[in-house]
């Protein structure tokens, strides 16, 4: 199946299948790419002129997508049109934890997947390579495999295993310049021309040696295992700032400190409020559940401990909001600056954020919100998913919901307030006026940075108490 491809059809229009497909249609001018979705509403968003109302919002995003839309990269809801007119169909559905049945709030819901294999072998009308693309347990192509060979197909299907390694917020800038691509395929011939054709359409602008090809399996299980040692290194370094607020130390200085180290190296060690977004509790939580399926509990538990320190430091952040304001924040005005689970992204997914409002709202505070980036449906929506998910009952999570309010300007959310929480590190933040914002507030007047980006000797030259992660 070495096949010149011409078409790409991508199944999921979200962060991941909307900036991989542009990014390909932009390099690749001769391939006409079309992202597919059943939500009508995402793909009008796509196709919408007015290029801010794009549903994901990423750092050079929008002229891409502005320069090749309606050229080689198409949005659209035909599903099955997009199927027969390729010959290679990525798919990048979402694949939440589950939250029901066998390996409830552990194992990934590969529903969406599922069904993505059973439209794609029902509409086949020609040989096809399927890409997984989307996060997935280890022998999840194995599954897709059965599914497209049970269709009674009678054409031949190829399954490839290419995770993604974007972080939002870079997307563009990690597609375009990826420390490696991996491609994962079978040891057959078929297989490794397949491998082949998905290995040309990125060597149209990565290095061939950045490159790797490998077993699907090890593909597929590499993806779970380099989000697991990144998110390692933040519950580590987030440990370590426990610890640090207890002698003394400063996590940020042992942070750079440790990093001087080559081996250790100085990425990915900022403390924070906890790490967030769709991808690093899903994809442990899913090693956790492969390991105790097959039998080596002593494994899962050492990955797991991330989990639940990563639980620890977001609960910690509350609980000093808390103690801070004499115990109890019933009433008081709290400013939240930021939303999303980092910054320069509009996804909220895990957000630490959520986390904190949710206890903060338990204690009857009010919560006042400003993110750049993202809409207050969309902070109603988390706050009420969480609340539901820790047992309120309708109307009590109404009530409780009733006690955020979401402001598109910054300054008037910190209006009058007790106490800022800085939730996401969005550059603007240090650029405020924060003499001003201290006249405006209650005395006294805190500061939790909960991502240690402000300058803590200005703010408490200002007047402010200023609480920072890791002392
Ligand atoms: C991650 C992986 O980095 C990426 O390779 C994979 O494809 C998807 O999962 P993403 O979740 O988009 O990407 O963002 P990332 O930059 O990894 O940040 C994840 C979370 O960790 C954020 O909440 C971020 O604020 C936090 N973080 C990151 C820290 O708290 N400290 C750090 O030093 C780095
Ligand atoms: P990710 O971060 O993995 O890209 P998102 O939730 O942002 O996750 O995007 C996944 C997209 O996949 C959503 O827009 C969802 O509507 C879409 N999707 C899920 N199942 C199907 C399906 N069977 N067919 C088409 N699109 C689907």
């Amino acid at each position: 199946m070495n096949k010149k491809i011409s078409n790409i059809c991508c199944i999921g229009a979200g962060y991941v299948g909307g900036p991989t497909m542009a990014v390909i249609a932009h390099k690749c001018r001769n391939i006409n790419v079309t992202v597919v979705d059943i939500n009508e509403q995402r793909i009008r968003e796509w196709n919408s002129e007015n290029l801010e109302n794009l549903p994901v919002y990423e750092p050079g995003l929008n002229e891409i997508v502005q320069d090749r839309r309606g050229k080689n990269l198409f949005f659209s809801t035909d599903i099955a049109e997009a199927i027969h007119k390729s010959e290679m169909i990525f798919i990048s559905v979402n694949t939440p934890t589950k939250t029901y049945g066998i390996g409830k709030g552990m194992a990934a819901d590969l529903k969406f997947v599922e069904l993505c294999a059973r439209t794609i072998g029902d509409e086949a009308n020609g040989d096809k390579i399927v890409v997984e693309k989307s996060t997935l347990p280890v022998r999840t192509a194995e599954s897709i495999r059965t599914i497209l060979k049970s269709a009674g197909s009678k054409y031949e299907f190829e399954i490839l295993s290419n995770p993604e390694f974007l972080a939002e917020g870079t997307a563009v800038a990690d597609l375009y310049n990826p420390d490696r691509v991996l491609i994962g395929g079978d040891n057959t011939d078929a297989g490794k021309q397949a491998v082949d054709s998905l290995v040309n359409i990125y060597a149209t602008w990565v290095p061939r040696e950045r490159i790797i090809t490998t077993n699907v399996w090890s593909s597929e299980l590499s993806k779970l295992t380099a989000n697991a040692f990144l998110a390692q290194r933040i519950s580590s370094i987030n440990a370590v700032s426990a610890l640090c607020e207890k002698t003394g130390a400063n996590v940020d200085e042992v942070a750079s400190a440790i990093g001087a180290d080559s081996r250790i190296g100085k990425k990915f060690l900022k403390s924070s409020v906890g790490f967030g977004g769709s991808c690093f509790q899903k994809d442990i939580l899913n090693m956790v559940y492969l390991c105790r399926y097959f039998g080596i509990p002593e494994v899962a538990d050492y990955w797991e401990q991330i989990i639940k320190l990563n639980d620890y430091q977001k609960s910690r952040f509350s609980r000093q909001i808390i103690n801070s304001l004499f115990n109890t924040v019933s009433g008081k005005k709290i400013s939240f600056l930021g939303w999303a689970f980092k910054k320069d992204t509009n996804d909220t997914r895990e957000s630490p954020a959520i986390y904190v409002a949710c206890d903060l709202l338990t204690d009857r505070a009010e919560i006042h919100i400003y993110d750049p980036k993202v809409r207050a449906e969309q902070i109603s929506k988390d706050v009420k998913y969480l609340l539901e998910q820790r047992g309120f009952g309708k109307t009590e999570t109404d009530e409780l919901a009733a006690l955020l309010h979401v402001y598109t300007e910054p300054y008037p959310a910190m209006d009058k307030a007790h106490a800022v929480a800085v939730l996401t590190e969005w550059d603007e933040f240090c650029t405020y006026d924060w003499k001003k914002i201290y006249e405006n507030m209650k005395k006294p007047a805190f500061v939790f940075d909960g991502r240690n980006i402000l300058d803590r000797d200005y703010l408490e030259k200002t007047g402010f108490n200023v609480k920072c992660v890791g002392g």
